[in-house]
């Protein structure tokens, strides 16, 4: 099949699966920014996050990040061979950024950010569920509220618990940089593989990646700041 086969086809998928990971990442962050409005807008943002359309979702979200790191390895191991020990010709023939010499290290670290993201809140919260277990337990061990005037603020509450371990919130802070490289190149590229691109467009599509990448990065990095800063808490 053409789109596994040839290496525009790979290109095709890392690029629509890339593409819809920036859309899940763009929900996400509206809901996290619900932490600015109250806990209790957050918790029901988290209780709009498990209702059954978006749990729906979830098995198609973990698709598309198996298959974006499944083919990111299988491009990587084809360009080395085809490069052999030649690697992106330097000087300013190519002027290739940093970034995208780097997406699959950059790619890595994004990756271990997301195991350590996934254990401290979806383990928390949604895997539980699925369990039939207890959820929060974490929040209920610290006595954190769970509830006030019978709004859900457990989420709040995790968040709060989370953040407040200054290590996890830096190492919140790493990954997010790194996403932020990723994105900053990324974004582009996968307008420039599906070919909606042209002279005028690339440098649009650049820019706006720029700024997409800077808005989703930063409102991800204003959480654990606040936190520490005590603007959240
Ligand atoms: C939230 C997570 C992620 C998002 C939003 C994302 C997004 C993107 C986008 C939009 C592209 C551009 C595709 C193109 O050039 O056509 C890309 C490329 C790439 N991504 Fe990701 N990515 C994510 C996670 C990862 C992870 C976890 C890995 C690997 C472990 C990875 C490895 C790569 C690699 C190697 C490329 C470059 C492919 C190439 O052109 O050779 N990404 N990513």
């Amino acid at each position: 099949m053409w789109l596994v086969d040839s290496s525009v086809g790979r290109k095709v998928i890392m690029s629509i699966s890339g593409l819809f990971l920036i859309v899940f990442l763009l929900l996400h962050l509206s809901v996290n920014c619900l932490m600015y409005v109250s806990p209790e807008a957050f918790g029901l943002g988290c209780e709009f996050m498990g209702t059954p359309f978006v749990s729906a979702m979830v098995p198609v979200l973990a698709l598309g990040f198996v298959i974006h790191i499944v083919y990111a390895f299988i491009l990587n191991a084809r360009n080395l061979k085809a490069r052999g020990k030649e690697k992106y010709a330097g000087g300013s023939k190519t002027k290739i950024d940093w970034a995208a010499k780097n997406m699959l290290a950059l790619g890595v670290i994004v990756l271990g950010g997301l195991a350590f993201h996934m254990s401290h809140f979806w383990a928390e919260m949604q895997l539980p569920m699925f369990l039939g277990q207890e959820e929060y337990s974490r929040v209920i061990e610290s006595g954190l509220p769970l509830e006030v005037n019978g709004e859900l603020v457990a989420p709040y509450s995790l968040a709060i618990l989370t953040f407040s371990n200054v290590i996890v919130s830096l190492i919140y802070i790493v990954w997010i940089c790194a996403l932020w490289f990723h994105l900053s190149h990324g974004f582009w590229s996968a307008f420039q593989t599906l070919g909606v691109n042209n002279r005028v467009w690339y440098t649009r599509w650049r820019n706006i990646g720029l700024i997409i990448s800077t808005i989703v990065c930063l409102g991800f990095i204003s959480i654990p700041v606040s936190f520490l800063l005590g603007i959240l808490g």
